[in-house]
């Protein structure tokens, strides 16, 4: 027998799966770390936190599944996007990786726009507009600001890509992830050449870019030491974890959407060919299945607001014996759709689609007395969705046909969630039987890059079953429906207030 390893390097943990070649999950283990906000708006990450959990949770799977260590063939490696690995030239990490979410680069975004002559030949290189979360802005960021840690730079990594330097030594990325750091030629699938030149970047400072299911080197002799494999087994490149999603969903064709709810939230559809919203809006990647791209919008706290919400309002569930959420799900289902009037704006770290703007800010709108946490939660859940919604439109306004809305994530466990991404995007939700979304999507891409499947569109038709089926509730839609204009003027009268806010500090 043959198995395969995913690794989802998340922003609240990594989970590790270990499936068979019939897509069977034998094992799964996760490891959570901590997320560190040193200002506002800023948010950091130690990659030894990432390395360290990769570790845990490979050696965790392994042995939970009792399965020979021999017999595990490839890894596939999935993670959070954009974030920045400052490496010098023994390797050691610089200062603190900067992350998707993180919000300190406006200046150079506007810089990189100046340097590329204008906002369109930018768009013209790489496919996208320069925003605060991508990886080009935060190595401008640490030239401008931290001179001395980009003098000692001598490799920028992506998350999952310096986990993969230290399981195989390679310094190596693929085109899915590659895409968000804003230097690469989308169209091309390799480094924009001539970006790099306008932005003073040496392209020795990036990894060398693979397909996602290529193989990009096998495990060192340490590494399968230390993780209890063979040097045999090989690491594939995997992808980004919204490509990896859409792969462990099946989003591998056209008219299927995906949906997720994560820390962020996420709506990805597939594109046979390089679609471009020309107000920039939506990011256009390359997709992890060879020769083809995708289309994404990415709400930068979706149930990271719930999160929020539940650890710094609600600590006394943590106390109880109920999972803190399951309490406040059920709160939230007895509150009538809508909330009651009351709207949740879920820009908490900014905003990034549609109206990429660092300086929006979290609010709840139409508090009265009448409310309870059920109404905040709910409103919360709806507010999330909303701004989901938001990305929507501009997939249908760009003529991109939307058939069926595949739901991963928190979001998708649960059946009220669910209920109101039907209800809101007015389109039945399926969700999947294997809900591991990212780490079930590289473990196939893995499978691929051990020769089980001749591609990954074939490797997806045989293991990924729809689970179950949430259909519209069409007074609920109507309702949403006049919501949705609600929520969307929101943002409009609230603006030019959040830039006088964030300009107080
Ligand atoms: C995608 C994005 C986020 C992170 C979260 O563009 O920024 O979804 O990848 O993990």
């Amino acid at each position: 027998m043959s198995y395969f390893l995913g690794v989802d390097i998340g922003t609240s943990g990594t989970k590790t799966i270990l499936v068979d070649s019939t897509g069977k999950i034998l094992a799964e283990a996760s490891e959570s770390y901590p997320l560190h906000h040193p200002k506002p708006l800023w948010s950091e990450q130690d990659p030894e936190d990432w390395w360290q959990a990769t570790v845990k949770t490979i050696r965790a799977v392994v042995k939970k599944s009792k399965r020979k260590p021999a017999e595990v063939k490839a890894i596939g490696l999935s993670g959070q996007m954009h974030g920045s690995v400052f490496l010098d030239k023994n390797n050691n990490v610089v200062r603190r990786a900067l992350l998707w979410n993180d919000q300190r680069t406006a200046a150079e975004c506007a810089e990189i726009e100046k340097r590329a002559g204008g906002r369109s030949k930018l768009i013209g290189m790489v496919a996208n507009p320069a925003l605060t979360g991508f990886t080009a802005p935060k190595i401008l960021w640490l030239r401008n600001n931290e001179p001395k840690n980009f003098e000692k730079t001598r490799k920028v990594l992506l998350p999952k890509d310096d986990v993969r330097r230290r399981l195989t030594g390679e310094f190596a990325t693929e085109v899915s992830d590659a895409s968000g750091m804003l230097l690469l030629d989308v169209k091309k699938r390799d480094w924009s050449k001539p970006l790099l030149s306008k932005l003073e970047l040496d392209s020795e400072l990036f990894a060398k870019c693979y397909e996602s299911e290529e193989v990009t080197g096998n495990l060192t002799t340490d590494a399968a030491q230390m993780l209890g494999l063979t040097t045999d087994c090989v690491v594939v490149g995997g992808a980004g974890d919204c490509a990896a999603n859409a792969v462990g969903t099946g989003v591998v064709k056209s008219g299927i959407l995906s949906t997720s709810i994560g820390t962020s939230g996420v709506m990805f559809v597939h594109s046979d060919n390089v679609e471009i919203d020309p107000q920039g809006r939506l990011h256009t990647f390359c997709h992890a299945v060879r020769g083809k791209w995708h289309m994404m919008g990415v709400s930068l706290t979706a149930g990271g607001a719930l999160q929020w919400f539940t650890e710094q309002l609600c600590a006394e569930l943590a106390k109880g014996k109920a999972d803190p959420y399951d309490v406040l799900t059920r709160e939230a289902a007895a509150v009538a759709a809508g909330s009651e009037g009351l709207f949740f704006l879920p820009y908490l770290a900014g905003e990034r689609t549609p109206h990429a703007d660092p300086d929006a800010r979290g609010c709840f709108v139409g508090l009265t007395l009448k409310h309870t946490r059920g109404h905040l939660a709910r409103s919360i859940m709806e507010g999330v969705t909303y701004a989901m919604r938001d990305s929507l439109a501009i997939i249908e306004e760009m003529g991109v046909p939307v058939r069926q809305v595949r739901a991963s994530g928190g979001g998708a466990k649960s059946s009220l969630w669910r209920q109101l991404q039907a209800d809101l995007f007015g389109k039945k939700v399926v969700t999947l039987k294997a809900e591991q979304g990212p780490a079930f999507g590289v473990a196939l891409l893995a499978m691929v890059g051990a020769g089980e499947f001749k591609n990954i569109e074939e490797a997806c038709a045989a293991n990924i079953e729809l689970a179950s089926e949430t259909v519209v509730d069409r007074k609920a839609k109507r309702l949403y429906d006049a919501g949705f204009s609600v929520y969307q003027s929101l943002y409009h009268s609230l603006k030019a207030d959040f830039k006088r806010i964030s300009s107080l500090g």
